[in-house]
């Protein structure tokens, strides 16, 4: 029987190596965390990332080929393929800082791997990595191997979050990297062979090393370049009287540029995003590519100003002041269907509010208070190191606060409400309810364009949709920097 183990058990390892035991029954798959209550959570009936679907497959596999632990030791100098899905944040000091990636998380693990290993390995590189990261790596297991032979592969994770399951089982492509050589190819078949058991060979794609890690990359710089494009397109519609939804259907029906991805928001999150255009740009200036680096931070840049924009947008509308009125907000996840806020729009809209002296109440499906508490008191990029090295949340910088679980409760006696998460309960909600709840003038901020806007004025709010045709009110309002 092949072993695989895999190194982090979070919201990729997981859900990946939970796929791979399904389809592969006759491979055995143990996934280790140095986090003993994320082990136990993945021991428990309460997993510890919600994502649809998740919990049938766990629980199809869990104790037959499917293993979750802490003792990573064990699991690693017994498998014969290791895959590493561990943090590779932001730095958030010394060089690179607020840009590369920190591989202390990475380096520890293969340091691990290392140590413990008593026979011939193949190591996969899951995590998203800097390019050239592989021959690191190699070098670090090399210089300690005992005499073992290792092989290292790149095969980055493409699965988005809400529907990773989906993906994961129907994924558009596979993408292996390998050395060039006899050794490295027969590597990249071992583990073909394994997504061979469900994905059809076409989409199992090969490459080399280095341009596996950098597609990862590039994927997700093109991805998150859409969205800044038809977001920077938002402000000129709201100039202009113009309906982004209309743009994005007009410019989308070119077969050339494609439908998906050009929704208008309040701005992207997510854990990757960010920080791997972040990293992206610094490969490029560590290549003395300026201009190249310069032009994925617009992304980033473009990001943040609609960000602020829709901030700016919120406070201006309401007299120019938020100072001791209560905004009710609707959503925290970073998008609908998944719990996780790592990078999300509402940590920088809600900063952006407290600020501004707001009293914000919160109301999200999936997400904990101690996690927006947490969120809302934490340094940028300190989300990305493991949950037991972050600090409690400081109940003193989040005095203007309140998590409640329901969106009538967030509502109630608010001055405006905010849609920052674009849940499909939003839709559906009695608006008439809230109305009558809200001081009056109300107004609803849509950042995602998830309610009905013409519905909500015949009720009498004053609504704001990103990136369409502005009320009178809001024309009136001053001009939003
Ligand atoms: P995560 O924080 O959910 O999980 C990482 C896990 O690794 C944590 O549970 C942490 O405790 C564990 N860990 C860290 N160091 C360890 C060590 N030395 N030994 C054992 N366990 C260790 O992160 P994630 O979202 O699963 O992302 C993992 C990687 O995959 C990142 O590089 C990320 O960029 C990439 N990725 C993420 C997604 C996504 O949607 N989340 C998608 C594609 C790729
Ligand atoms: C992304 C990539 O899609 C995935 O391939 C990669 O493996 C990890 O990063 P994820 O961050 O989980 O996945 O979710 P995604 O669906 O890409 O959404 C990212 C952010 O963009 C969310 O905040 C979402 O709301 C926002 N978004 C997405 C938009 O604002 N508009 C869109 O049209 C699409």
């Amino acid at each position: 029987m092949v072993k695989i183990c895999c190194i982090g058990a979070g919201y990729v390892g997981g859900p990946t190596m939970a796929v791979i035991a399904l389809k592969c029954p006759s491979i055995e798959v143990a996934v280790v965390d140095i986090s003993v209550a994320r082990i136990q959570a993945w021991n428990s009936s309460e997993l510890p990332i919600y994502e649809p679907g998740l919990d049938e497959v766990v629980n199809q596999c869990r104790g037959k080929n499917l293993f979750f632990s802490t003792d990573v030791e064990k699991h690693v100098s017994e498998a014969d393929i290791v895959f590493v899905s561990v943090n590779t944040p932001t730095k958030t000091r010394g060089l690179g800082a607020g840009k590369a990636a920190d591989l202390t998380y990475w380096e520890s693990a293969a340091r691990m791997i290392a140590d413990v290993s008593k026979s011939d390995k193949i190591v996969v590189e899951k995590s998203t990595v800097p390019v050239k990261t592989a021959e690191a790596i190699e070098r670090i297991l090399t210089h300690n191997s005992k005499g073992i032979s290792y092989q290292i592969l790149s095969n980055p994770e493409f699965l988005a979050e809400g529907t990773a399951m989906k993906d994961l089982f129907n994924p558009d492509r596979v993408l292996i990297g390998g050395r060039e050589t006899a050794e490295g190819r027969k590597a990249v078949e071992a583990l073909k062979s394994v997504y061979a058991q469900w994905v059809p060979q076409e989409r199992i794609l090969c490459t080399n090393l280095w341009s596996a890690e950098l597609s990862k990359l590039a994927a997700n710089a093109f991805l998150a370049q859409r969205i800044s494009s038809v977001n920077a397109m938002s402000a000129l519609c709201e100039a202009t009287g113009a309906d982004v939804s209309q743009v994005s259907h007009a410019v989308g029906t070119d077969s050339r540029i494609g439908s998906k991805f050009l929704n208008a928001s309040v701005g992207f999150g997510g854990s990757c995003f960010q920080k791997d255009i972040l990293n992206l740009v610094y490969i490029c200036e560590c290549n003395g590519l300026t201009e190249v680096g310069n032009y994925w931070k617009q992304v980033i840049k473009v990001n943040d100003y609609q960000k602020s924009r829709f901030v700016n947008r919120l406070v201006s509308s309401m007299f120019n002041t938020v100072s001791g009125k209560k905004i009710g907000i609707l959503g925290f996840a970073f998008k609908k269907d998944t719990g996780d806020t790592r990078e999300t729009p509402a940590i920088d809209v809600c900063k952006g509010l407290i600020g501004d002296k707001a009293h914000l109440s919160i109301y999200d499906p999936q997400v904990t208070e101690d996690q927006i508490l947490r969120d809302l008191s934490m340094n940028k990029f300190d989300w990305d190191h493991p949950i037991h090295l972050q600090p409690p949340p400081s109940p003193a910088s989040v005095k203007q606060l309140r998590v409640v679980w329901d969106a009538y409760e967030a509502a109630k006696e608010a001055h405006g409400l905010c849609v920052l998460t674009e849940w499909d309960e939003f839709k559906t909600l009695d608006y008439k309810r809230i109305f009558d709840s809200m001081h009056k003038p109300a107004f609803v901020f849509d950042g995602r364009n998830v309610v009905d806007a013409e519905k909500l004025r015949e009720i009498g709010f004053i609504v704001y949709s990103i990136g369409k045709p502005l009320d009178p009110w809001l024309k009136d309002m001053p001009a939003v920097a």
